[in-house]
């Protein structure tokens, strides 16, 4: 029986070949360590791929995506890789991207049961229920606030977190940004969201979030 997966094998032997070309010892380098700036924090969406956006090789970000970019403290699958990316890796840039037509975002929306997938966006349906203000607006423009709204609960979920804490208390240097991603066109849309170890984390959450308010109902 002929490899259905044979293309994808193939394109593999070619990529290395076009990696190689330009650096013989990238993978060399590679296999001995991973030094990467920048931790990702996105959706499993197939067209949100962490590298190919922002340009980087492998070895260049690390990378966490689960269903709707969530970032809950009791996900040990999460925290183990904020952890290590930050305790180990000494990562500079904590990334929480989101996306527009996100179907996580979508379902948080509707009121339709979706199964098991219910319990894992009850998160997301709670900043619907604490901005009733969203109801007013129409449907498509209700998604894109909840996809912007999802990306700073993140990221204060993140800033919340042990991991964040301790390292912030004993003065490493990491930030944490918020970033929607546009499917439609390709683009990462201005930040949502920004966070240092010295800035005050709940004026920036708030104000974030009351600018996204303002553009919303204009
Ligand atoms: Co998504």
């Amino acid at each position: 029986m002929p490899d259905p997966l044979a293309h994808l094998i193939e394109n593999n032997r070619r990529w290395v070949e076009t990696i190689t070309a330009q650096d013989p010892e990238f993978f060399g380098k590679l296999a001995k360590q991973q030094r990467p700036e920048y931790m990702w924090i996105g959706c499993c969406d197939s067209r949100v791929p962490a590298n190919e956006i922002i340009g980087l090789l492998p070895g260049e970000v690390f990378v966490h995506r689960n269903v709707g970019n969530v970032v809950l403290s009791n996900d040990l699958n999460c925290m183990s890789a904020v952890q290590y990316a930050v305790e180990v890796l000494g990562i500079r840039h904590l990334i929480v991207c989101g996306h527009y037509n996100c179907g996580a975002v979508n379902a948080s929306l509707d009121d339709m049961a979706h199964g098991l997938i219910d319990f894992w966006i009850w998160p997301i349906k709670q900043i619907q229920r604490r901005n009733p203000w969203i109801s007013s607006l129409e449907k498509g423009r209700q998604r894109e606030v909840m996809c912007e709204l999802n990306v700073v609960e993140q990221v204060s979920n993140l800033a919340e977190c042990k991991v964040l804490r301790r390292a912030w208390a004993e003065g490493q240097l990491v930030d944490i940004h918020g970033w929607v991603y546009d499917v439609q066109d390709g683009r990462l849309r201005d930040v949502v969201v920004q966070l240092e170890r010295d800035g005050d984390t709940r004026a920036l959450i708030s104000a974030a979030e009351a600018a996204i308010r303002a553009r919303a109902v204009g």
